[in-house]
Parts: structure tokens; sequence; C-alpha cells
């Protein structure tokens, strides 16, 4: 292991744990910039193909984190990020006191709460840093990171944010990245519920949905986002760039975050019953796009 003062402090070691969809493209980045990363993912199979890029592969949590001064969390929710954190072979142990921890997935308010709390007592500095984007922008290093955490961390860090962003928003103490991602997902499902009412509507007046499309694509009302998952649920193709499982995860947590402050989300709501349903008849692993071709079929029936 080199020691502190031989490391080039612009690019330190780091352990990429979990490396799904999301995961996989953010560690290829980080090589390609010239981190030394190693990753661990639970099937190890979907991280074997990082080793062509110069990762190193590890068997366990633990083994990832061995050596390195920070690690990276991009699991699919909370008891997924503590386990590999604090389970069996897990990676505080060999995390040395001044070490980073970047919790990059989406976990909500509570979870991100405890984790910091973990975190302090294991003498961590914890950056919690959702990000918004999909596999094409973690793909391109397009992500936004919404950082938030200790302000002495962020010369270390950026570094790392920006080999997988375009761009950094720091957003003061632990806990605000999560509330902003909260945010940004509850917007992605009303737009993404609106495309798919719409459709319906548009088909039910027995009109060609695409001119919806058309109708909306260059002006104030066509978001690129909504403009896009339309045309890939109108071509039929539902690969999962960011699947519905996990887009309902997202409601969900918005909706805990909404109650513990006593806020209703009557929209929200209503999304979450129909995904919820959508989800039991089989389209959890597929691209959230997916419901706008459930809507459609829905008004057809
Ligand atoms: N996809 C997006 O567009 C997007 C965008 C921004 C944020 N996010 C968030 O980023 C996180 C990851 O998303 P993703 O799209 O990369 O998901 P994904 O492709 O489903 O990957 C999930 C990862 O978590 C691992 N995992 C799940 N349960 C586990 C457990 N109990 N123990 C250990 N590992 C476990 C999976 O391991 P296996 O391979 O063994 O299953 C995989 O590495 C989620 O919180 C998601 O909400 C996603």
């Amino acid at each position: 292991m080199p020691s502190p003062s031989t490391k080039d402090p612009t690019r330190l070691p780091i352990a990429v744990l979990g490396t799904g969809t999301m995961g996989a493209p953010i560690a290829r980045n980080l090589l390609a910039a010239g981190f030394e990363v190693s990753v661990w993912n639970r099937t190890a199979e979907r991280a074997a193909p990082l080793a062509a890029d110069g990762a190193r592969l590890a068997s366990s949590p633990a083994e990832a984190a061995e050596g390195v001064d920070v690690v990276l969390t991009m699991l699919t929710d909370g008891d997924a990020v503590e386990d590999a954190m604090t389970g069996r072979e897990g990676a505080l142990a060999p995390l040395q006191p001044g070490s980073a921890w970047i919790q990059m997935a989406t976990i909500g308010d509570e979870w991100t709460e405890r984790l910091v709390t973990l975190a302090t007592e294991h003498g961590l500095a914890f950056v919690d840093a959702p990000v918004s984007g999909s596999d094409g922008p973690a793909r391109d290093g397009e992500l936004v990171v919404l950082a938030s955490g200790p302000d002495e961390t962020r010369a270390r860090l950026q570094p790392i944010f920006d080999a997988i962003g375009r761009k950094t928003l720091w957003l003061g103490p632990a806990g605000n990245g999560t509330r902003l991602k909260l945010v940004l997902n509850d917007w992605l499902a009303s737009l993404t519920e609106g495309v798919a009412e719409t459709i319906a509507l548009t088909e039910a007046l027995g009109l060609d949905p695409h001119l919806f499309i058309e109708a909306i694509d260059d002006g104030p009302l066509g978001s690129p986002y909504a403009v896009a998952k339309a045309r890939a649920a109108l071509a039929g193709e539902f690969v999962p760039g960011f699947a519905l499982r996990l887009a309902f995860k997202d409601v969900g947590l918005a909706l805990d975050a909404a109650r513990e402050r006593d806020l209703e989300l009557p929209i929200t709501e209503a999304i979450a019953r129909r995904w919820q349903q959508a989800i039991a008849d089989g389209h959890a692993d597929e691209d959230v796009s997916a419901v706008i071709a459930v809507a459609s079929q829905r008004a057809a029936a």
C-alpha cells in the first residue's frame, strides 16, 4: 500500500461498491481519469468486465476497501448499503479514520441520517452525493452530482466528481443532496406518469400519439426527458436505464419524507398506487417508461 505522502492527492485510490447500471460506468470513468479503482459487486460476473479497464476486482467489500482513501457506494437501497459497509466482510473495518465515504445511491432521508451517524462513529467523512442522470449520462460522464457533507472534503473529492459528472452542486450539510434527489425524482415521476396519461388520452380521442410528441417536442411544453421517454415507450423500448422498481422505491422515499413533515403529495400517492400495480403485473425490471405503455393498454382494455 503506498504511504499517504506518495499518493497523487488529486487521484486518491477509491473502492466502488456496486457495479450495476450506474456503478459500472462510474467506475469505468474513474479508471479512464487515472484513478486506482477497486470494485466489488454481490454478483461477481457483473464486476468482472471492469478488470479489462484496469479495475482491481475484490471478492468482498472489505477487500475492495483495503488500502483506499475513498469508498463510493452505488447499491440499490439503504439496507444494501449498510450491509456492504457493516456486514460480514464489510468495508468499514479496513477504512482508516479520516477516509471519505461517498454515498451515491438513492436511499432517502432516514437512511442517510443513519449512515451519517455510522460514518461519524467510525471517524469517516460522509459525503451524501446522489446523482441526477441515468445510464447514458453515467456512461458519458455527464451526471449531475448533488454533493453534501463536510466542507473540508470538497477539494479532495472534486476530482472524483469531475471524472463522472458534468456538474457538482455542493449543497451544505450531508442530507441535503438526498433531499434534492427526492425532489428531482418526484418531478421525474410526475413527468413520466403525466406523459402516460396524456398519451392514453390522445389515443382515446382517436389521434396518433406521435402527434402529441411532435406538438410539444420543440416548444416550451416539451421537456427533453418527457419527449425521450414517450418516444421510447411508443417504440416499445423498455431496456432499463432506470428500472421501474427503482423509480417506485424513490416515489416511496419521497412520500416517507413528505409524511414526516405532514405534507400531502396527492399526485405522488396516485402514482405510487399505479406503479405498484404495474410492478405486480410484471414490469418491475423494465425501464420506468414502461408505465406509458401500461397506461395505454389499460385505457384500451
Ligand atoms: N439507473 C438510474 O437511472 C439511476 C440514476 C440515479 C440514481 N440511481 C440510484 O442508484 C442506485 C443504483 O441504481 P442502478 O440503476 O445502478 O441499480 P442496479 O443496476 O439494479 O444495481 C443495483 C446494485 O445494487 C446491488 N445490490 C442490490 N441489493 C443488494 C444487496 N442486498 N446486497 C448487495 N448488493 C446489492 C446489485 O448487485 P447485484 O448485481 O448482485 O444484483 C447492484 O450492484 C439506486 O439507489 C438507484 O435508485 C439510479
